[in-house]
């Protein structure tokens, strides 16, 4: 099964829509000539109807960072997966570990997000990942279990194929402290393995899975060339067009 390499950059609360504007600029530019590799970006709200214009006519995907499951209505400071459609997003971020750490974010919620994602026609890229405590606890295979049996909860095989899931060790995250390629990809194959079970052995071969917690240009090549890890959820080093796109062009390392 060949599976088309999949890196995103997830802006996570940085750059201003001046600032969002430049970046985008300087990535259409870097990554103009990339065909082998699908990329996405996702920048904050308040900026992805700006970066949508600016990437109109390149290859590069929109994300956004949340959702809110309610289509509309009195839920102040949330935004529905309708909005995200109309401003041009093809992806959704749902269940990152910043949202599950500080704001409240279980597995009941993210399935919620996840099924209220597909029934608008949004991808979804779905995280999960352990922190350092049930890492060195050795829960790690049943944490990274729940959490894949809690979001993908009711969902049928047709809504969990066109889904990316993105493995982020909490521990990994900005921290500088990247998973070696052996412990991601030893993670991967379980999650893999784990949507055969759930579903089946050719739909888990289908599903990419990104890795992500601090992706460098040094550090890519040697993740990607593992058999079950597809693609990189990347943070910090998306925040600059010559560092993301030197990770993108992992080939060239
Ligand atoms: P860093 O690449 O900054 O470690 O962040 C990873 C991440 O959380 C991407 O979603």
């Amino acid at each position: 099964m060949v599976r088309l390499p999949f890196i995103a950059g997830n802006w996570k609360m940085n750059k201003t829509v001046e600032e969002a504007l430049e970046l985008a600029k300087q990535m259409k530019v870097s990554l103009a000539k990339v065909d082998s590799v699908e990329v996405a970006v996702a920048p904050p709200f308040t900026a992805l109807f700006t970066v949508r214009r600016e990437l109109e006519g390149s290859r590069i995907g929109l994300a956004a960072q949340n959702l809110f499951w309610e289509d509309k209505g009195a839920f102040t400071g949330e935004i529905s997966p309708a909005m995200l459609k109309e401003v041009g997003c093809h992806y959704v971020i749902i269940g990152h570990s910043e949202r599950r750490q500080y704001f409240g974010e279980t597995d009941e919620t993210v399935n919620r997000r996840i099924k209220a994602a597909f029934k608008h026609g949004l991808k979804v890229i779905f995280c999960i990942g352990e922190t350092l405590k049930e890492r060195e606890e050795g829960k790690t295979f049943s944490v990274v279990e729940r959490q894949v049996e809690g979001g993908l909860k009711g969902l049928k095989a047709e809504e969990v194929r066109p889904m990316v899931l993105a493995y982020e060790p909490v521990w990994a995250i900005g921290t500088g402290k990247t998973a070696t390629p052996e412990q991601a990809e030893e993670v991967h194959r379980f999650i893999r393995n784990k949507l055969g079970r759930l579903y089946s052995q050719e739909m888990a071969g289908e599903i990419r899975i990104q890795y992500g917690g601090s992706v460098t240009p040094e550090n890519i090549k040697g993740l990607m060339a593992q058999e079950d890890i597809d693609g990189a959820l990347v943070g910090g080093a998306s925040l600059q067009a010559e560092i993301f796109s030197k990770i993108v062009r992992f080939r060239e390392i």
